[in-house]
């Protein structure tokens, strides 16, 4: 694994057209826009930890654009935005072709500096009048969605042909109706197999229709991945509980989004249908693992206790274990879908730029690690380029190669942007830039490798 195509032992290259991007969500960089349920449910206290609101966000509304260049300038190709649908359909019958226009302004500016655009169609938000007529919960969000499908592809799809229809069903399922901390905040349990049945149809007529319209269409979505090992691999019922999680979490969506089958608690079907095929690509986010014990006396949380591996490292308080070899371990077993992968996410809260150094470095090794063993990976988003609105954590926990002062709209590029532009930048990683950032690695990146 340490030479390059061309025998170079000082690189970990990466095939030619790779994409490297970073990725954003419309709520999260846009600002100022009361039209969506997650505005509204900003502004009820006790939702988000710091008290804080989105409020201008990034100001990506007003100017998407300079730190847009920022990224093109530091040697990306790619970016991963999202629609929203908020701003393009604010009420039922209505259309806003403005909105229209500064999409198409900020997609023509990524294609002027050769970033190639990935457009998500859904990432957690919803207009605020789909959120009163149920929202997921309501199989009517179904032709509702596939009709804003219709319109953002025709307005949009000369300047982007690479779709990803609805970001994480699962953690929107989980945070939303299960845990109750996003919005819809309510359904428990019970509400999560009719929402993921919507979504599933959702993407399965979107996928359809977006070929229609466009024959040089992909069409993926993005499926968080979380890795869930047993507390003690010796210990049965830990081995039980962590399957379970992840069959819970990752495998029933992954089977369901792949040939539209919903499998049980979720659905009825048992029995897959293969000729149905409903990923032209799949999208990876990744980002830590959780070690899963049983539990007797949790009675509430199935018996299961998750917690992050205490041996390993950990960034923030609360956010996890920082573990590259899941993104490898996550990617080989995406490659049993045969199709090409996207890492739609990656990425680390990291308030002082002091961990993301390294975990940039790591998790492109781990990247190269599945491609060398034939893994079709096509490109990797880092989450994110700008700092932004983190959902119900607000402000206080921050993922951007650029720092950002919501209050000033002051940005500051960290190391962190100049280190993963460099591997952008050669398409690869240098033997160089490991020394540097995690010359500890050495031995293991490039253990062929003499001198370079
Ligand atoms: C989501 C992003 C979020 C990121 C960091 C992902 O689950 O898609 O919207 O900001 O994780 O928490």
């Amino acid at each position: 694994m340490s030479d390059d195509a061309e025998g170079n032992p000082g690189k970990l290259s990466f095939p030619e057209g790779f994409i490297w991007g970073t990725a954003t969500s419309s709520h999260q960089v846009e600002g100022d826009n009361h039209l969506n349920d997650w505005w509204a449910w900003e502004q009820a206290p006790g939702h988000i930890e710091d008290a804080s609101t989105s409020g201008l966000a990034a100001n990506w509304w007003q100017m998407a654009e300079q730190d847009l260049a920022i990224a093109a300038e530091l040697g990306q190709n790619g970016h991963r935005l999202s629609l929203e649908w908020s701003r393009l359909q604010p009420a039922r019958d209505a259309w806003d072709e403005r909105a229209v226009e500064r999409y198409r302004q900020i997609l023509g500016f990524m294609r002027e500096r050769g970033l190639e655009p990935m457009i998500t169609l859904h990432h957690f938000t919803l207009p605020l009048w789909v959120r009163e007529a149920g929202g997921w919960a309501n199989e009517q969000i179904v032709p509702l969605f596939v009709e804003f499908t219709r319109r953002a592809v025709d307005a949009l799809g000369d300047l982007c042909h690479l779709w990803c229809t609805i970001n994480e069903p699962m953690v929107y399922i989980a945070m939303g109706c299960v845990f109750g901390v996003w919005p819809p905040g309510r359904g428990g349990l019970r509400a999560s197999g009719p929402m993921l049945r919507h979504m599933v149809r959702a993407h399965a007529d979107a996928y359809h229709l977006i070929h229609r319209i466009q024959s040089q269409a992909q069409v993926g979505y993005a499926k968080h991945v979380r890795l869930f090992d047993p507390a003690d691999p010796a210990r049965w019922a830990d081995r039980r509980a962590a399957g379970l999680v992840d069959y819970l979490f990752n495998e029933a969506a992954l089977r369901a989004f792949d040939d539209g089958v919903v499998p049980p608690p979720f659905g009825r079907a048992l029995r897959r249908n293969r000729a149905e095929h409903l990923v032209d690509f799949l999208g990876l986010n990744y980002y830590s693992r959780e070690m899963v014990a049983f539990d007797p006396r949790r009675k509430d949380e199935m018996y299961v206790h998750r917690f992050a591996n205490p041996a390993s490292p950990f960034s923030m308080e609360g956010w996890g274990e920082i573990y590259p070899e899941g993104l490898y371990r996550a990617l080989k077993r995406l490659a049993a879908y045969e199709v090409p992968l996207y890492v739609t996410e990656f990425g680390i809260p990291d308030n002082t730029d002091s961990q993301r150094p390294r975990f940039i470095v790591e998790h492109v090794a781990a990247i190269h690690r599945a491609i060398q063993e034939g893994v079709p990976v096509k490109g990797a988003f880092f989450w994110s380029l700008v700092d932004n609105f983190e959902w119900a954590a607000g402000w206080s926990a921050r993922f951007g190669l650029i720092g950002l002062d919501p209050q000033t709209q002051e940005r500051t590029v960290r190391q962190s942007a100049g280190i993963y532009g460099r591997i952008a930048a050669s398409n690869g990683l240098e033997r160089g830039l490991v020394a540097e950032v995690a010359p500890d690695l050495l031995p293991t990146l490039f253990s062929g490798a003499a001198s370079g």
